[in-house]
């Protein structure tokens, strides 16, 4: 989507706030990297913070250094309210992205949560219980290897010291990172109060497939999330010359490596998975030298979860017989949203659709399924993408549609905190 101002109001934030995050992380590939705890980030993280103040939110960072804007206008503190029963709507996603990511995946979720508030408190919606919209750090996982780092620490679902000593491709810990942030790594950990006030979860992205654009509609409402796991295969070899060692007295790590990766699409497509090894790190890494160590990261996904596992355990033991370590670095399993949230948010966006809001499925990992996982209600509204591709500079949504889900998600925000009321004269019992 290209720059470009439209009207007044909520739409023309959206534009003005999609414009300003245009350049931040830009590479040459014309795609995005945006790594936790970077430069970038900090860049990305300062500028959520002014929207929020732009907007009078009131900002907290957890103890993981996830973002939340909150807005409150009713009677007491946030904290009030939600000692009262009346516990926030929260909406938004994550502004990091995968090496040479898209501009969309993330971004859109939390420009689209800022433009949605603008567009309730335009309309003079008085929210019942308090709304927030959340930056979360480091979903991709693209520095430190686990994604959705940030709201797996949140729910205690990743273990802080765990966290704390993972490294990204330069050796630095991720405690060393926090600490470069001016964060101190001794507050990472578990934030039940923050995660208390949260009465449902949100989250709109940008669709990573093509079934939108098949079925002829701009939103659609999301029912579950495959079952999908980071692994990481080591093959140890042995380092000589690529001139002077016979074939017959190599070990050559980067055999073990080939065997994975065809392996992985030969028993992915058997079992009716996906299976993927889209990152490498050779070792020395000379053109003339054999490799005497190669790691592999395997990602495998799929609709059932049993294939998907002895997908793994395949792999694993082709793997080991060719010498290699395997760890489990992630594991997240079927997530199934909330079926009753996911309905309601239909029914929504059904009144005055011209056509009906789907409901997909979707094999990409979302902060929303961590959520959920903890016992959230959350669910999540897709975007349609006319490329259907997602991870890459390719990704897109047309400037209608990102519209068009601000909208969407507005419609599902006022419903979600007044019971469908345009105005509140007052709080009721929350609504979440
Ligand atoms: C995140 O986008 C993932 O699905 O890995
Ligand atoms: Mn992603
Ligand atoms: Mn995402």
């Amino acid at each position: 989507m290209s720059a470009r101002r439209s009207g007044s109001g909520s739409l023309a934030a959206f534009d003005a706030m999609w414009s300003d995050l245009e350049s931040v992380g830009q590479a040459r590939s014309g795609g995005y990297r945006r790594f936790a705890w970077t430069a970038e980030d900090h860049t990305l993280r300062e500028w959520f913070a002014g929207e929020c103040a732009r907007r009078g939110l009131e900002l907290t960072t957890d103890r993981v250094g996830n973002q939340w804007g909150w807005w409150w206008d009713g009677p007491g503190t946030v904290d009030d309210a939600v000692a009262a029963g009346r516990r926030a709507v929260v909406t938004g996603s994550h502004l990091d992205s995968v090496p040479d990511g898209g501009a969309f995946d993330g971004p859109l979720g939390v420009v689209s949560a800022l433009a949605a508030v603008d567009r309730l408190r335009e309309a003079g919606v008085r929210p019942q219980v308090p709304v927030a919209v959340t930056n979360f750090v480091d979903e991709e996982g693209a520095r430190f290897g686990i994604a959705c780092a940030g709201s797996r620490v949140l729910t205690g679902q990743l273990d802080p010291a765990r966290a704390l000593a993972l490294t990204d491709a330069d050796g630095t810990t991720y405690a060393e990172a926090l600490r470069a942030a001016g964060r101190d790594p001794d507050d990472l950990g578990p934030d039940p109060q923050t995660l208390a006030r949260v009465g449902a979860f949100v989250e709109l992205h940008v669709e990573q497939g093509r079934a939108l654009v098949d079925l002829g509609a701009p939103v659609a409402v999301a029912s579950d999330i495959w079952p999908h796991g980071r692994w990481r295969f080591d093959f140890p070899g042995e380092a000589n010359h690529a001139g002077t060692t016979r074939l017959q007295d190599r070990r050559d790590a980067m055999l073990g490596y080939a065997d994975l990766v065809l392996g992985a699409r030969h028993v992915a497509t058997q079992r009716g998975c996906v299976a993927t090894v889209g990152k490498v790190h050779v070792t020395p890494g000379g053109v003339n030298a054999i490799p005497s160590h190669v790691t592999g990261w395997l990602d495998a996904r799929g609709a059932d979860e049993e294939q998907v596992v002895a997908t793994v355990a395949e792999l694993t033991a082709r793997g080991e017989e060719m010498g290699a370590t395997v760890t489990r670095e992630s594991w997240t399993p079927t997530t199934r949203f909330d079926q009753g949230l996911s309905e309601r948010l239909r029914r929504v966006l059904d009144r005055d659709a011209e056509v009906s809001a789907p409901v997909l499925g979707t094999g990409a990992g979302h902060d929303a399924g961590i959520l959920a996982t903890a016992g959230v209600p959350s669910t999540m509204l897709f975007v349609r993408n006319p490329t259907g591709v997602s991870h890459s500079p390719a990704e897109h949504a047309e400037a209608a549609d990102c519209h068009a889900g601000v909208a969407a998600l507005a419609d599902c925000l006022r419903d979600l905190t007044t019971g469908g009321a345009t105005t509140g004269d007052g709080p009721q019992d929350g609504a979440a």
